[in-house]
């Protein structure tokens, strides 16, 4: 069975269940600043599960593209991918466990649907626990339609609930149903709305909401283990491996699945380009690390490869996808310009091993197989070198793996540890010297007097108070910083009464009276994610990121992902005051304020 046969009959069963066909949405969220892209089915329709009325009524169906970034260290094993498409059926308030659960069963075993083998299912369903009890009722209906009990597992929170989208919205516990250990169907039953406190509040309609990956269900119903398998990443495997001169399979699909993902994304209907922000950044690092698997893999710098496969693309999903074939010109534009990019960054670093190696008298040596690691002793890494990589790294985003590359082709002996530490010294040096190029990290200073570092410390404090006042939907969409002001634009569509103006600069004040150290350390990514820091999660070199934190330790009051430069203490800022509160760009508002 191929995709298309898979979704015109997933497609077609629901109709003849009185579901209304849907078309998808592009892959930018609308009015969900706490999202980067659509990353399931029900995403865009969180309005609706919400209790909004849908046009096209309570029972809807449909395909929607997705992206999901969190498992890309993942992607390259047989499952996962950072594009993907989505079946999914809802029921707005229209229908419950009982109806969701027989469909799916219908839809699975009958041989005018998919026809699979009953004994190879199976299903699990969640365990309960604090805040949400356990589902004993699913479990009960899939025993009343044929599964056995032995084939039923009851799963925590991890496993068995979904949602929300964003971090609030709707949610609920799932049954996701197994063929022959392989996940392939899930059924959200999405009774709660999470609120910004983290509390789970009874929606005003109970939802019914599934989701079927495409990729993973073709693959299952051909009997192929991996997504790659079938078409059509096959074929664009296929096409990577004709490219290669020293061909690895992981890297082939890495390559496969960003260069894909990349090209949906520009070829978005909302189309977006790669930059350093964001959405931006996202296809970014997609694009670069698919370049940079393909130097791993020996495609030749010659090829301008990107656009080749991303060619192949378009030609294999034009056909349900037609704005990609709409904005080609700009998908192949904009990869040409990153290819260049990157090589040109690439032949910089090249050139700083070149020039030390010439400079110390090093010949290079001839290593027999770098990737087998069986080097011939050459130089270490040393401070110089680490001073110029870091140079390029900060401000171009030059690539640790780069690094690693290009140390293993000169054959120098890179010791990891070592080279980390060399660029952490880099990088705090760098951070406290000089705040211009800090500024390119995140935050738009313009110079490092004492009064910018300062308003830096008061943007931190400014964005945490109007989250306070305001709510959880605001986040830092811009700032900049010289030694009169600061200014921060921020996600929140009204203008701000005066009674909340009032209210963020006396919490600001507070804090300032209250003379509290500002506490920076480092932590890895998924440690920052956890404690809940605000900013932009891409780590600048490995995996740790500088996280500055104001107040009590395990409740800060400010918790920011940044690369600084700050003040020691709040006392230091003197009085806090807004200047203006303006509009900035559609659902997004601007403050100047100043240190007084
Ligand atoms: N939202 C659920 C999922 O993505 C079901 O559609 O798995």
């Amino acid at each position: 069975m191929t995709t298309r046969e898979l979704k015109e009959k997933y497609l077609k069963f629901f109709e003849e269940k009185r579901h209304k066909i849907i078309s998808g949405s592009s892959l930018i969220p609308e009015n969900d600043p706490t999202a980067l892209f659509i990353s399931a089915g029900m995403h865009p329709l969180v309005p609706y599960l919400l209790g909004q009325k849908h046009p096209s009524g309570d029972k809807l169906v449909n395909v929607q593209k997705c992206i999901r970034t969190t498992d890309i260290e993942k992607v390259g094993n047989d499952t996962h991918l950072t594009f993907f498409e989505m079946l999914g059926n809802w029921g707005l308030g229209s229908y419950w466990k009982k109806e969701a659960i027989e469909m799916s069963w219908e839809f699975l075993i009958d041989k005018k649907w998919l026809g699979l083998d009953k004994d190879k299912i199976s299903v699990s369903c969640f365990e309960g626990d604090d805040e949400v009890p356990k589902d004993v009722k699913s479990a009960k209906i899939w025993q009343s339609v044929g599964i056995p009990k032995e084939k039923i597992v009851f799963l925590s929170k991890d496993d068995n609930f979904w949602g929300p989208a964003g971090k609030t919205g709707p949610c609920g516990p799932c049954t996701e149903m197994f063929y022959d250990g392989v996940e392939i169907w899930n059924d959200v039953f999405m009774e709660y709305n999470k609120t910004g406190e983290g509390k789970y509040e009874p929606l005003k309609q109970k939802n019914v909401d599934t989701g079927m990956g495409v990729e993973r269900t073709v693959a299952v119903l051909n009997g192929k283990k991996s997504v790659f398998d079938v078409e059509p990443l096959k074929s664009i495997v296929a096409l990577i491996k004709r490219m290669a001169t020293d061909y690895d399979e992981r890297s082939a699909r890495i390559i496969a699945d960003h260069l894909r993902a990349a090209t949906f994304i520009l070829g978005d209907e909302k189309g977006i380009a790669p930059s350093n922000l964001e959405r931006g950044y996202v296809v970014r690092k997609l694009i670069r690390r698919a370049i940079e698997f393909g130097r791993e893999i020996g495609i030749s710098k010659d090829y301008a490869f990107t656009i080749i496969i991303a060619e192949r693309v378009i030609d294999l999903m034009k056909d349900d996808y037609p704005e990609l074939l709409k904005n080609k010109d700009f998908i192949l534009e904009q990869l040409t310009q990153e290819e260049e990019k990157f090589n040109k960054i690439d032949a910089e670093a090249e050139k700083i091993f070149d020039d030390y190696m010439k400079k110390n008298g090093i010949t290079p040596m001839r290593v027999v197989d770098p990737r087998k690691e069986t080097y011939i002793a050459n130089p270490l890494i040393t401070k110089d070198i680490a001073t110029a990589l870091f140079k390029l790294h900060s401000s171009r985003g030059l690539s640790m793996s780069t690094i690693r590359r290009l140390a293993r082709e000169k054959s120098f002996v890179l010791d990891e540890a070592e080279l980390e530490e060399e660029l952490e010294e880099c990088f705090k040096e760098h951070v406290s010297r000089s705040a211009i190029s800090a500024g390119k990290f995140k935050s738009g200073l313009a110079d490092n007097s004492e009064q910018v570092t300062k308003l830096h410390t008061a943007t931190h404090l400014l964005l945490a108070a109007l989250r306070k006042v305001l709510g959880d939907h605001v986040y830092q969409k811009g700032s900049n910083i010289t030694a009169e002001r600061l200014r921060l634009d921020f996600s929140h569509s009204e203008k701000m009464t005066q009674e909340q103006i009032k209210k963020v600069e006396d919490a600001v004040n507070e804090i300032i009276t209250r003379d509290l150290p500002v506490n920076c350390y480092e932590v890895s990514l998924k440690k920052a994610k956890e404690i809940g820091a605000m900013g932009v999660f891409e780590s600048k070199y490995g995996d740790k990121v500088k996280v500055y934190s104001i107040g009590m330790s395990d409740c800060p009051f400010s918790c920011e992902i940044c690369a600084g430069p700050h003040i020691k203490k709040t006392g230091e800022l003197g009085r806090f005051r807004i200047l203006k509160e303006e509009a900035s760009s559609a659902g997004v508002r601007r403050i100047k304020a100043v240190l007084e």
